[in-house]
């Protein structure tokens, strides 16, 4: 096969044992857009079990940014991930969990996972923690992470989850916006044989947090930490103590279940609020279709719990489709590039999920340490995060799928709870690189710039022009800045930041964000919190940071600074400013590249035209774009002259 050949798009239909093929899924997508409150109060009635039924399916205004599912309805999330499979499951694995050392593997099962979930959840309440209080959890990839989080759905309790790659800054940022006065830790964390001081970090963060009154730590790796002894709780030390029985707290559809923040273009993270009953619905459901899962599966996704995606699709609807959800602690690449194989062999993973930075990753290091591995349990191969390039995309399937499994392409984002767009297998055809086609329920449409509606095959600005359960509901403690970010520009419409191009077959292929949002090896990150971290530096006077294609990360990080005093130039700033960032932030935000910039290129008015300098960052100087608006153009002569080829 030549290489031309190899890019030529598999139009073939993903395989899938549950029966939505095209016909069933056009019949089904048809239904639920033309009679949406009968088909999702099936869906409600098929996938959750409530302790109330609702009084409306919804309601929603984008006017106001007011959006509600299923009201009047009580359950608990906890509950239908747990509790409601006893019956049937008690001894069934919930959880393997696989430890960054190949050696270290445990599996919970579904009555363990109560019993645990609920003992967490009675320490959360002797310490004080009731319906409505904001928890933050900092944990590594292990499975008490998962109880924490179940442990507050039972009691009510929002959690909002911090990545365990962030800093001490941005931990005491996202505690003190969510007022959270109880935290979840771990003593330390391990990645790749690296240990990470997850507790010394917790207790720099909350030094200046005046309201926390509680850090729970949990043993991982025995690593000696500083105690207060009024705040600290040991969990492993009193664990034992508190009983294996926690009454679920009723509470209604429309209650807050979770708090994660996520970067947007402007200004600090936004705490997105998923509430109970929608959001587990469309986990739920998602998993189950997207996934193809099947009972007695073994699913595996490989994201991390402080991302969107291992809130939906490790935890919450894996759990309440009654799956077993494989939690890996590691890296793909330790202790070598075969690790992510080795695990699906051990543990015969059915279904694995990653992303297309990993892919691309593992590609680069050859075919041998996959193929040294059995990889004939599996038999779906999903990816999230990014437009997948064709050659992985093809790596992907030919290689690790051995040209026989279906390849789910699944588009979403923080705010949308789970997916919106992807390959349904078995029903939708596999086009490398295209998202796909519309879940149930979901209106995509793609608009002009100027926000008109554009028909048929074309390319444009992806909104949304319905709401789906998933939704988020609000900005935690800012309801205006939803409404501006996500249904101002074009009202009546969600705007997802997205640019996409819809094809001649109404597949949608999204092109990337259109806004200042980086995302760098499946991490999502704003432009403005990289120049907010670097102006932070005593010898910066001013910063603009702006993406550029990477061969592995999807996107790199490159920095333009200007200084306070032009002299203080040295070879020497440059790592010592990429280690301040990556301090300030966390290690996955360090700026691949940062050019001195004697002066920005900016409009009269001041406006910083991050356009040129994207151009300049990408090496593309044909097609600067119109300069006429410039201030002092001889201020981008300076910078291309002194930009950084990278390697
Ligand atoms: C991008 C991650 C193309 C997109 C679940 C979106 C994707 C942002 C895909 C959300 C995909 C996610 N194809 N692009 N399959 N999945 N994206 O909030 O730009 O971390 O807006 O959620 O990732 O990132 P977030």
């Amino acid at each position: 096969m030549n290489e031309l050949q190899k890019l030529y798009p598999v139009k073939e239909q993903a395989k899938a044992i549950t029966h939505i093929d095209s016909e069933t899924y056009e019949k089904l997508y048809q239904q639920s857009i033309d009679q949406p409150e009968q088909f999702w109060a099936e869906q409600a009635e098929k996938f959750i079990d409530w302790v109330k039924p609702w009084d409306e399916v919804t309601s929603v205004d984008y006017k106001k940014a007011e959006i509600s599912w299923f009201k009047g309805a009580q359950l608990n999330v906890s509950y239908n991930c747990i509790d409601r499979h006893l019956a049937t499951k008690a001894n069934e694995t919930a959880i393997i969990f696989e430890g960054d050392e190949p050696t270290d593997d445990t599996r919970i099962s579904y009555q363990e996972l109560h019993d645990n979930v609920c003992r967490m959840a009675n320490l959360l309440k002797d310490r004080g923690v009731k319906k409505g209080d904001n928890v933050c959890i900092y944990m590594p990839m292990i499975p008490e992470v998962g109880y924490a989080m179940l442990a507050c759905a039972r009691i009510g309790a929002v959690h909002s989850v911090v990545f365990g790659g962030f800093s001490t800054e941005s931990i005491k940022a996202r505690v003190l916006d969510a007022d959270c006065q109880v935290v979840i830790t771990a003593d330390a964390s391990v990645r790749g044989g690296r240990h990470i001081p997850l507790k010394a970090n917790v207790d720099a963060a909350v030094a200046d947090c005046k309201d926390v009154h509680t850090v729970v730590m949990v043993e991982r790796t025995g690593a000696s930490v500083n105690w207060n002894n009024e705040r600290d709780v040991n969990y492993n030390q009193v664990i034992d103590t508190y009983p294996a029985i926690c009454q679920p707290e009723i509470m209604d559809a429309e209650d807050p279940l979770f708090i994660l923040y996520t970067s947007g273009s402007t200004g600090k993270p936004k705490g997105v609020l998923h509430t109970c009953g929608g959001y587990i619905l469309y986990a739920a459901m998602t998993h189950k279709y997207v996934f193809d899962y099947q009972e007695g599966e073994v699913y595996w996704c490989t994201a991390d719990a402080g991302w969107i995606t291992g809130h939906s699709y490790i935890f919450y609807g894996p759990l309440a489709n009654g799956a077993t959800t494989l939690v890996f602690e590691g890296v793909p690449t330790y202790p070598d590039a075969g690790r992510f194989w080795q695990v699906c062999e051990k543990h015969k993973v059915n279904i694995f999920y990653t992303a297309p930075t990993a892919i691309r990753a593992l590609m680069s290091l050859g075919d041998e340490l996959v193929e040294k591995y059995d990889r004939s349990s599996i038999r779906l191969l999903g990816t999230v995060g990014e437009p997948i390039n064709p050659e992985a995309w093809h790596w992907y399937y030919e290689i690790v799928g051995q040209s026989r499994c279906s390849v789910v392409d699944t588009w979403w984002q923080t705010e949308t709870g789970g997916i919106l767009i992807t390959s349904l297998p078995g029903a939708v055809d596999m086009k490398p690189g295209a998202a796909g086609k519309p879940f149930f329920g979901v209106k995509p449409a793609i608009l002009s710039k100027e926000g008109e509606l554009l028909e048929g095959k074309t390319r444009g600005r992806l909104v949304m022009t319905g709401s789906w359960p998933g939704q988020m509901r609000t900005v935690y403690g800012d309801h205006q800045r939803f409404y501006d970010t996500y249904f101002s520009q074009y009202p009546g419409n969600y705007f997802t930041g997205d640019g996409a191009k819809r094809d001649e077959d109404d597949f949608y292929w999204i092109t990337g964000r259109i806004d200042d949002v980086l995302n760098v090896s499946g991490h999502r990150l704003g432009t403005a919190e990289i120049e907010s971290a670097l102006v932070l530096h005593p010898a910066i006077a001013e910063a603009a940071v702006v993406g550029y294609p990477h061969e592995i990360k999807g996107q790199g990080i490159y920095c333009y600074i200007t200084l306070m005093c032009s002299s203080h130039e040295s070879d020497e700033l440059i790592p010592e400013l990429q280690e301040f960032v990556a301090k300030e932030l966390g290690r996955f935000a360090k700026p691949d590249y940062i050019q001195y910039a004697p002066g920005l290129p900016k409009t009269r008015s001041g406006k910083i035209m991050r356009r040129i300098l994207r151009k300049i960052a990408e090496n593309e100087l044909e097609n600067l774009g119109d300069t006429s608006t410039l201030a002092d153009p001889s201020v981008v002569e300076h910078l291309i002259e002194n930009r950084i080829i990278h390697e």
